[in-house]
């Protein structure tokens, strides 16, 4: 088991493309650590640079105390799982698992051992002789899965390793791995720009955007104090809710939206700040009020049974509201919405920047 640190780590492809810009990440020895963030943000590229499979410009990689900038994929202690499961088709699920352990030169009898042993966590025993092309997708998977496992590396390392599966699929998956991170506990790398999966899974988040790295934290610190506008839209479904604007004084604390005046809640100290901000709260932060708040228009209703998602609109910046179980309104009425005190979020227009009281 390894801890892996990243210090400055930059990829910079022929073309000026810079990947990856100044990547700092400490990932405790068998901590489960979750990169995520919109396609093409550098995710992949982080991550192969960790496994061996990109060069880095510069900064350094460092497995297990050990940098490795200079050191041969397969002598660096790691396990990669990708999101293609690359069998080979032509061997049994056995062979597939065994054969990187006999290139190694392991005792037969040793890979037999760790072979049966990962198919009982995976639960794959009764498929040991079957063919890839007789399983099916989350069957391959676990194939995959085994196959790192037998390895018994300091480091896992997965890209998007689920993006195959339907969606049933992927959430017993998810669970499997956590479970399985348990059971091994080594230390874990996953990359995926699925943000349900980076918070059901992840021990810490590194989010990511644009090559850098934008905030490392807990699920629910990045739920409830996102550093930066881009991590706040990005984490949590629906998005969260910004409006445009600026504070204003107007009888009590107002948020000047366009020509909508949004009444910021009774206690709520404002951070000092005269420039135009953006004001950010999530669906479910928005209650519903019969009388007072701030009234908006229904434009669409989806009723889900164990909550109802409200489409509507701020000073025409449209805004989503999430109400537990059903509510009484129609497409054209005006509901009557107040913010919560403790989950309104401020960002500066410019930088995107949190702004703290
Ligand atoms: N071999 C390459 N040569 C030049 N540019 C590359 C190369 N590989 C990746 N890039 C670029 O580097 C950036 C980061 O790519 P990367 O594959 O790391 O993104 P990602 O976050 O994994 O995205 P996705 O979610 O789509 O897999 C992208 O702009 C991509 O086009
Ligand atoms: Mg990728």
């Amino acid at each position: 088991m390894a801890r892996v640190v990243l210090e400055q780590v930059t990829k910079e492809y022929p073309g000026g493309v810079v990947a990856a810009a100044d990547v700092n990440l400490d990932v405790a020895d068998g901590e489960f650590v979750v990169l995520v963030g919109p396609s093409g943000c550098g995710k992949s590229t982080t991550l192969r640079m960790v496994a061996g499979l990109e060069s880095i410009t510069h900064g350094s990689v460092s497995i297990g105390g050990r940098i490795v900038n200079d050191i041969e994929p397969r002598d660096r202690d790691i396990a990669m799982v990708f999101q293609s499961y690359a069998l080979y088709p032509h061997m049994s699920v056995r062979d597939n698992m065994a054969f990187g352990l006999k290139l190694r030169g392991m005792p037969r009898s040793e890979i037999a051992t760790r072979v049966s042993d990962a198919a009982k966590v995976l639960g794959i025993g009764e498929l040991l002789e079957r063919k890839p092309r007789a399983l099916s997708g989350g069957q391959r998977q676990r194939v995959a899965l085994g196959r790192a496992i037998v390895r018994d590396p300091a480091v896992f390392l997965f890209d998007e390793p689920l993006s195959n599966l339907d969606a049933k699929m992927r959430v017993q998956m998810r669970t499997e791995i956590s479970r399985l991170h348990h059971h091994l506990k080594a230390t874990m790398i996953y990359v995926t720009h699925d943000q349900v999966e980076a918070m059901t899974m992840g021990q810490r988040i590194v989010v990511m955007e644009g090559g850098k790295v934008q905030q490392v934290d807990t699920p629910l610190n990045l739920y409830a104090k996102p550093v930066n506008r881009f991590v706040a839209g990005f984490i949590g479904s629906p998005a969260m809710n910004f409006l445009e604007g600026e504070i204003v004084q107007d009888g009590g604390l107002a948020f000047r939206s366009g020509n909508a005046l949004v009444p910021l809640p009774e206690g709520w100290s404002p951070p000092r700040h005269d420039e135009p901000a953006v004001l950010g709260f999530r669906p479910e932060h928005v209650d519903l009020v019969s009388t007072g708040g701030f009234a908006a228009p229904v434009q669409v209703l989806e009723p889900l049974g164990n909550e109802t998602l409200l489409y509507t609109e701020i000073g025409e910046t449209p805004v989503t509201v999430r109400a537990p179980g059903m509510i009484e309104a129609a497409v054209d009425d005006q509901v009557h919405l107040t913010l919560r005190r403790d989950d309104i979020h401020l960002f500066d227009l410019a930088t995107g920047a949190a702004l703290t009281a």
